[in-house]
C-alpha cells in the first residue's frame, strides 16, 4: 500500500513535468481561464528574488527537482500551487509578479512572497517582503494592465470573475511575528486567542477587497501544523517533539478562518469561498503514505532554517516530508495538492474541493463568437 502510493507519486511527477515544458494544445483549455495566487513562501515562485531580504532561495540546492532549477521556490521541486496549476490543466506555471509581462498575465499572476503575512510588519526582520496588502496593490496593477489589454473595464471584470484565486496567509504572522517576542510586541498586546481574532478580522477586509476586485472563486488555505516543522521542533519543541503552543495557535486561527468562510459564503451569494484544511491534511499518517522521515529536513540547514547554499541534500527526497526547516518536499506537496483538488472528505476541503469550485458558473453564459 505504502509502496503503491509512493510509486504513484513518482510516476505522476515524472509524467507531468514534460507536459509543462513542451506546451501542447492536446491538453486543451484549463478548467478556469486564469489563476491568481496570493501567499507566503509556500507559494512564492520568485517574487522575493528581486527584494532585499534574507527570505529568498534562488540558489542550489533549491529547485534540484524542478525543470528550471532554482527559481526562488522554497522547495526541491514544485509547490502545492504549481501542482494545482497542472491539475487545473494549465500548460505553464503561473508567473511571479516580479517577472510577469505581456499577455502572459491573462493566465494569472503569482504575488506570493516568502516571509510575508497578513500584518504589514510580519517578516520585516528578514528585510523587505510583500505583505498581503502589498500583494493586493500589485493585483490592482495587474487589473489595470488587463483593462488596457481587453479595452474595456466591463470586459476585464467579466474575465476576472471567471478566474480562480488562491490565498494562503497567516503562518508568518505567528512564526515571523507573534512567536518572535524579541522583535515584535504582538504577544504582549494580545493573548493568542485575541490575536487569532484580530488577525482574521484584518484578513477578512483583505479578502473582501479581493472580492471587490472581481474574485468569485476563492480558495483559502488554513494553517498547517506550525509546531511540527523541523525548525519549530528545534526552537520551540521539547525533547524533539512538536510545539503544542504553535499548533494550538494555528488551530485558533483556523477556527476563525473557517467561521469567516461560512460568513462570506452566506453574505456573498454570487461568489464561493473554499477552506482547505491544511491542518487535517498535514496530520496524515505520513508513514502510511510512504514517507520514512517526517521530523527532519532533507537539506543541511542554515541558522534561518533554510538550506545552506550549495550543499548536497538527501538523495531519497521522496522519503522526506520536509525539504528544509519549514517547507514540505515536492513529494508531500503532491499529496496536499491532490487532497485540495479532489477530496471526498469535507474534513479536507469545505464546503467543496477545488475541482468543484473551478466548475462553478456564476454568470449566465453569454453567447461568445
Ligand atoms: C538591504 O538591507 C540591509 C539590511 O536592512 C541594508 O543594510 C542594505 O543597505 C540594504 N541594501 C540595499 C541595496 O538596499
Ligand atoms: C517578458 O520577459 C521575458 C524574460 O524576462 C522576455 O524574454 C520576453 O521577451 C518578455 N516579453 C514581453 C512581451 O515583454
Ligand atoms: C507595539 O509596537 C508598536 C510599534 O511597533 C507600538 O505602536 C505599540 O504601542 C506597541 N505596543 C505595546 C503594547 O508595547
Ligand atoms: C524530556 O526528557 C527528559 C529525559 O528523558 C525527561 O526527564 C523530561 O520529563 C522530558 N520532558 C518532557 C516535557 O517530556
Ligand atoms: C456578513 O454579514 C453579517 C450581517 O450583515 C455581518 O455582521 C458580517 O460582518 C458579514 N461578514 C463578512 C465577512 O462580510
Amino acid at each position: 500500500m505504502a509502496c503503491v502510493m509512493k510509486l504513484l507519486v513518482v510516476v505522476i511527477s515524472l509524467s507531468w513535468v514534460p507536459s509543462m515544458q513542451h506546451s501542447s494544445s492536446v491538453l486543451g483549455e484549463p478548467e478556469v481561464p486564469c489563476f491568481f495566487i496570493f501567499g507566503d513562501s509556500l507559494a512564492d515562485c520568485g517574487n522575493n528574488n528581486v527584494l532585499n531580504t534574507t527570505a529568498k532561495v534562488n540558489y542550489e540546492p533549491y529547485g534540484i527537482d524542478f525543470p528550471y532549477g532554482p527559481t526562488g521556490r522554497f522547495c526541491n521541486g514544485r509547490t502545492t500551487v504549481d501542482i494545482l496549476t497542472e491539475l487545473l490543466g494549465f500548460e505553464n506555471y503561473i508567473p511571479p509578479f516580479a517577472y510577469a509581462n505581456g499577455s502572459a498575465i491573462l493566465r494569472g499572476v503569482n504575488y506570493a512572497s516568502g516571509g510575508s503575512g497578513i500584518r504589514r510588519e510580519t517578516g520585516m526582520t528578514t528585510g523587505t517582503v510583500l505583505s498581503m496588502g502589498k500583494q493586493l496593490k500589485n493585483h490592482r496593477k495587474t487589473i489595470m494592465r488587463i483593462v488596457s489589454m481587453l479595452g474595456k473595464k466591463s470586459l476585464a471584470r467579466k474575465y476576472l470573475n471567471k478566474c480562480l484565486y488562491s490565498v494562503g496567509m497567516g503562518s508568518n504572522d505567528y512564526i515571523n511575528n507573534y512567536f518572535l517576542p524579541q522583535y515584535y510586541n504582538t504577544s504582549q498586546e494580545y493573548t493568542v486567542e485575541e490575536y487569532a481574532v484580530v488577525l482574521v478580522e484584518q484578513y477578512s477586509r483583505q479578502i473582501l477587497r479581493l472580492y471587490e476586485y472581481g474574485a468569485k472563486k476563492v480558495v483559502l488555505g488554513g494553517l498547517g501544523l506550525l509546531g511540527c516543522t523541523p525548525a519549530a521542533i528545534a526552537s520551540y519543541g521539547t525533547n524533539g517533539s512538536c510545539s503544542e503552543e504553535l499548533n494550538y495557535a494555528a488551530q485558533l486561527f483556523n477556527q476563525q478562518l473557517l467561521s469567516l468562510v461560512d460568513q462570506l459564503n452566506s453574505n456573498l451569494t454570487d461568489a464561493k469561498f473554499v477552506y482547505i484544511n491544511n491542518y487535517e491534511i498535514g496530520s496524515a499518517n505520513t508513514a502510511a503514505l510512504g514517507f520514512t522521515v517526517s521530523d527532519a529536513a532533507c537539506c543541511t540547514l542554515n541558522s534561518g532554517g533554510l538550506c545552506e547554499v550549495d550543499t548536497t541534500p538527501c538523495q531519497n527526497r521522496a522519503d522526506y516530508v520536509f525539504w528544509d526547516g519549514y517547507h514540505p518536499t515536492e513529494a508531500f506537496n503532491m499529496y496536499s495538492a491532490s487532497k485540495s483538488y479532489s477530496s471526498d472528505e469535507s474534513a479536507d476541503t469545505y464546503p467543496m474541493d477545488v475541482s468543484h469550485l473551478a466548475e462553478l458558473e456564476f454568470n449566465p453564459v453569454v453567447a461568445e463568437m
